[in-house]
């Protein structure tokens, strides 16, 4: 039985004070979430904040993303060490914001997995398409390029070690939300692709939906078989719609 995981990707908002409040907010509600394992994940230079004021609750923590390199002139750079300087658990890879916006390929992100997995960090693994690759039909065919860039480089046993979130990129930030059919329809085709390889990493493996979560529409989301939890943008800043998406998982 696979445990359902709720994270939050705050992206770029928020501020020491906020960010403290959110949390101080979550924290109290925890205590009635009792299924999900609950993540957040930080804008980096809040992580020693997040790590000073979650040490000890049931909340785990970490980065949006991380270097492909272990140290060195890489200016601006966070490595996967660093992350666990502040005891990170998690580091989303290969969210589509940072495939669009900032050019990484699916062998980066492929290269981010293998790096967050070798430091024993857990690797949220980002992929989906976008509306036109929607619209000609061919969002199992984006899906599965971007799943076999790390099968490729790390062998399909290393999924286990990782979690994958499909997010559609249209349903990101747009309020438009894939219906639970349509989300259910390729979380099946991915652990399906899976099992072909492997069936005890597709049995294994969390398989998040992204892409306007929110405290309405999550319980019918959750509900699907292959829907193991959310992985949350605009609804986790506020903390009684998260703590509502986290109990929708109960
Ligand atoms: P929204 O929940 O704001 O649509 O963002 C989803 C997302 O990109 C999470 O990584």
């Amino acid at each position: 039985m696979r445990r359902p995981l709720v994270a939050g990707n705050w992206k770029m908002n928020g501020s020491r004070a906020a960010i403290k409040a959110l949390l101080d907010g979550i924290g109290q509600g925890i205590g009635s979430v009792t299924r999900a394992e609950v993540v957040v994940c930080a804008p980096y230079i809040y992580l020693p904040d997040v790590a000073a004021q979650l040490a000890g609750s049931p909340i785990a923590w970490g980065a949006q993303n991380l270097s492909t390199e272990a140290s060195g002139a890489f200016t601006g750079e966070i490595a996967a060490s660093m992350l666990l300087d502040f005891q990170c658990r998690y580091v989303i890879v290969g969210h589509s914001e940072r495939r669009a916006l900032y050019g990484e390929s699916d062998a980066v992100v492929a290269k981010k997995f293998a790096v967050a997995r070798a430091a024993g960090l857990v690797p949220i693994l980002c992929v989906g398409e976008t509306l036109d690759e929607r619209e000609r039909g061919v969002t199992e065919q984006v899906v599965a390029r971007q799943l076999q860039a790390v099968i490729d480089l790390e062998g399909v046993a290393a999924l286990a070690d990782g979690v994958i979130a499909y997010e559609p990129v249209w349903a990101i930030g747009t309020g438009k939300t894939a219906s639970p059919e349509q989300a259910q329809e390729v979380h099946a085709f991915i652990r399906r692709s899976l099992a072909a390889a492997d069936a005890a990493v597709a049995d294994k493996v969390q398989i998040l939906y992204g892409g306007s979560m929110n405290a309405a529409n999550a319980e019918s989301l959750l509900a699907q078989a292959d829907i193991d939890g959310g992985l949350i943008g605009g609804a986790s800043l506020k903390a009684e719609d998260f703590l509502t998406i986290c109990r929708a998982a109960n």
